[in-house]
């Protein structure tokens, strides 16, 4: 988490004895993402102190508030979001608001500087530039959450670069924190037993948890995303942060009300590669049972969303490869050995039973 502390004395211009000034005189403003807790903190400070082009202030379940800075000639982007309706206010700056229905016909032109609020309906194009001659200060706030928690973009060309991140938009939990099942430790069984779950989740993920969390102290990976950590390390960090990500990935995609088959885009696109449903489950196993050691077996999309199984030794992950990881099987012993001793083929063929298949569509 990216924590900048400073405090921020407001300069209130004018005269001295007519300017009436809003804010208190001395405001410790502490950078930083407060998540869905109860919060009350003077904006225009927060928003005033922000140096980065886009910082979460405030992450709830379906809210979210992100301060920015737009540095001369720059602007926030020009784009849409089909859902979200925005809100946006200028503390400090002077730009014009540009929005349209197509990208080419962008005919709503107005300008806008301190204390104007923007509202941007759901579907319009729209972008904000910065006309000034110094960096504008504004703030957003929209639903639903867009950002991973504790998201911080130092520059445009970062936060362009994590929009073509693959977990960047739905899985809040893609940092380096231990994740909360969403089952109780039982609810797998048969196909995986409460022991299993509390050994493999409580001792194993939690000490890869632990390990990266000292191991990245202090490098200039300490903020990043498990993805970009990922893609950008190697050795023990690397070893770790791909368990903590395959390991989520694996847990995640499980639920007692599991099993069936997929539905929609997913499953034209594995009839597209295998032919039937049972010919890519066959197929699965196969490869998961045929890893020699340690690993991981995937489902797996290119970025044309064409399906394909890839095996992983140790803590690999087909992110590395530029693949889009759908579905996974752990085939490390620890995964198995207290429920099928040596038998991990029944193993793997009793998780069908459990995938959510709703989860691995939305990774899709
Ligand atoms: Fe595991």
């Amino acid at each position: 988490m990216s924590i900048k502390k400073i405090s921020f004395i407001p300069i209130c211009a004018g005269l001295l004895f007519f300017v009436s000034c809003n804010q208190v005189s001395k405001t410790d403003v502490t950078l930083k993402d407060y998540g869905a807790e109860s919060t009350v903190l003077n904006i225009e400070a927060y928003t005033l102190t922000n140096s980065h082009f886009r910082t979460a202030l405030w992450t709830g379940t379906k809210l979210q508030a992100t301060v920015m800075t737009i540095p001369v000639g720059g602007d926030v982007g020009l784009e849409k979001h089909p859902d979200t309706d925005q809100f946006l206010r200028i503390e400090e700056g002077k730009a014009e608001v540009v929005m349209g229905d197509t990208e080419q016909s962008l005919t709503f032109v107005k300008t806008a500087e301190k204390d104007f609020a923007i509202f941007v309906p759901a579907g319009k194009w729209h972008n904000i530039i910065n006309t000034g001659d110094k960096p504008l200060k504004l703030y957003s706030i929209y639903s639903p959450v867009e950002h991973p928690h504790s998201t911080v973009h130092l520059t445009q060309e970062e936060a362009e670069e994590a929009e073509h991140q693959f977990f960047t938009t739905n899985y809040f939990h893609m940092n380096i924190d231990l994740i909360q099942l969403p089952y109780a430790t039982n609810a797998l069984e048969p196909a995986i037993s409460k022991q299993t779950i509390e050994f493999h989740y409580g001792k194993h993920l939690q000490g890869y948890v632990n390990n990266l969390s000292n191991l990245l102290k202090g490098t200039e990976l300490e903020n990043a995303n498990l993805e970009t950590i990922v893609k950008q390390s190697d050795g023990a960090v690397f070893n770790n942060a791909g368990q903590i990500l395959n390991h989520n990935l694996y847990f995640l995609q499980f639920s007692p009300k599991g099993g069936g088959k997929p539905s929609g885009r997913l499953a034209q696109a594995i009839d597209a590669a295998w032919g039937t449903f049972e010919n890519f489950q066959k197929e699965f196993e196969t490869a998961g049972a045929g890893l020699f050691g340690s690993g991981w077996v995937w489902l797996a999309a290119d970025k044309n969303g064409k399906l394909s199984i890839t095996k992983e030794l140790n803590a690999g992950n087909p992110i590395t490869k530029g693949l889009k990881p759908l579905l996974t099987f752990d085939v490390w012993e620890h995964a198995y050995y207290l429920d099928y001793q040596n038998r991990r083929a029944d193993h793997l063929k009793s998780l069908w039973a459990i995938v959510d298949w709703k989860t691995v569509e939305s990774r899709y």
